[in-house]
């Protein structure tokens, strides 16, 4: 049972009170919701780490049950998350997500920002209406008329036909990703991925016990492919992750770069090339697909989300492109009836206003060329981005120039970079808060703009 309790709410006094160990996000159920808060919070668009959030603005999700706190309350018997038997490489880890702050301008999670139209919301309703009528029945299992839709709908990005059997999809890419560690990754076998880059591939590797490897992007982000294959050659991994557009960076790879990495996926034998396409939507025109591969290289896979370009991030539905063969693989790990009635309802109504939907891309990619050739009138540096984001710096400290936005109501994402900040594109007047915001930042904090040349260096992810 999932307890989630106000922890601003009192409670009633356990018997053994303040003699039971407390470690980090354990301690009776109000310490237990705060962390169940913020594993539920995790998802968004998961990245690390090391961001405090703003003092006392917090959104902790609640259930609606009011506390009975006098009659009939059964006191629990505590027990820290130390008691209990979890496995050892997960000990002194915390949840991963982004803060979930209740301020006006949240451009932190990759969002679209723009909701369904009343009409949408209509025929989303009565989708979940139609879908409710059936709930005593479990959902189609292998989601087959949803799969049928995501084929079709990739279609043109792929440049061939693809059948259902092509197609696999579960409760958002993240899901996807997971099925796919499962299958092809654990115990004994390694995960390679270039960072930084998207830190849930390495944080579902190590949920599904696989080693995780990394190598880094070159300075600029970008990957060489002779260094890309060597590292595969290398690391002989089981899977291969690579991410396009790149989060945070915002760079897509070239096809080269994933054609180099998939020989020598051939040439190790045994190894998966998983390309994370979530934000492929919003990717300039003329850079093409890893779809397109798919034909020549049945080792390859290609995940997608609807969270991102379709708006529908409180569905989460994900899904992948790749040969039949990897999705009888994953129908061995996913688990029976996975993907609810109502998801898959949703999101073959979405599917059927993809238009809609995706009129709402250009707008998105309008405000963030706008970040991309307004900020360095600020003296701030961008690196060139083919999704909805951009990544900006170099900072100083970017954790102050982070707390300075977010003090002016403007939250963006500070993912531990040393010197950069993400920000996501949204409304035209998210845009200008934001830029109105740094720009008084830094005139009242000149120091905190760094003061350097050349192309943007990281320090991995
Ligand atoms: C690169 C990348 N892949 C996958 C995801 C997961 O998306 P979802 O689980 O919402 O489909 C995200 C979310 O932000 C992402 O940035």
């Amino acid at each position: 049972m999932n307890l989630l309790l106000d922890p601003d709410e009192p409670r009633p006094a356990w018997p053994d009170e303040g003699r039971a160990a407390r470690g980090p996000g354990a301690g009776g159920p109000a310490g237990d919701a705060a962390a169940g808060g913020a594993g539920a919070a995790g998802a968004g668009d998961g990245e690390a780490c090391g961001q405090a959030a703003a003092p006392a603005r917090q959104v902790v999700r609640v259930s609606a049950r009011p506390v009975d706190q006098t009659a009939g309350g059964r006191p629990w018997r505590p027990v820290s998350l130390d008691e209990l038997p979890l496995r050892d490489d997960l000990r002194g880890r915390s949840p991963y997500g982004a803060p979930q702050l209740d301020v006006p301008v949240r451009l932190n999670t990759n969002e679209n920002p723009y909701g369904p139209s009343p009409e949408l919301v209509d025929a989303l309703g009565k989708a979940a209406t139609l879908a409710a009528t059936e709930a005593n029945r479990y959902p189609d299992r292998e989601a087959e008329a949803l799969r049928a839709d995501l084929a079709y709908y990739l279609t043109p990005d792929a440049g061939f036909g693809l059948h259902t059997s092509q197609l696999w999809a579960a409760n958002g890419s993240n899901e996807v990703l997971q099925q796919l560690l499962q299958a092809f990754g654990g115990p004994g076998r390694r995960a390679l991925g270039f960072e930084p880059s998207y830190s849930m591939h390495r944080l579902i590797a190590l949920a599904t016990a696989t080693e995780w490897v990394a190598e880094l992007r070159a300075a600029d982000y970008t990957l060489d492919p002779v260094a890309a294959a060597d590292a595969v050659r290398r690391h002989t991994p089981s899977l291969v992750f690579l991410c396009s557009p790149n989060n945070p960076s915002g760079t897509s790879l070239p096809l080269e770069v994933i054609k180099a990495v998939c020989v020598a996926a051939e040439e190790i034998g045994g190894c998966m090339v998983v390309v994370d396409e979530a934000y492929a939507e919003f990717r300039r025109q003329g850079v093409p697909s890893a779809l397109t591969l798919l034909p020549e290289q049945p080792k390859l896979v290609v995940t997608r989300t609807m969270s991102k370009a379709f708006a529908l991030a409180g569905a989460r539905v994900g899904y992948l492109a790749a040969h039949p063969a990897v999705v009888d693989a994953l129908q061995l790990v996913r688990l029976p009836y996975h993907l609810s009635s109502f998801t898959q309802a949703v999101a073959r109504t979405a599917l059927a206003h993809a238009d809609e939907l995706l009129g709402t891309v250009e707008a998105v990619k309008a405000q963030r060329d706008r970040i991309v050739d307004e900020l360095p009138t600020l003296g701030v540096r961008v690196v060139p981005s083919d999704a909805n984001f951009v990544l900006f710096g170099e900072f100083s400290d970017q954790h102050a120039v982070w707390q300075g936005l977010l003090d002016r109501g403007v939250l963006v994402r500070d993912l531990s970079l040393p010197g950069w900040l993400r920000v996501t594109a949204g409304r035209p007047n998210e845009t200008d808060a934001f830029l109105d915001a740094l720009a008084e930042v830094l005139t009242q904090r000149p120091g905190l703009l760094a003061v350097s040349g050349g192309a943007p260096a990281h320090h991995g992810g």
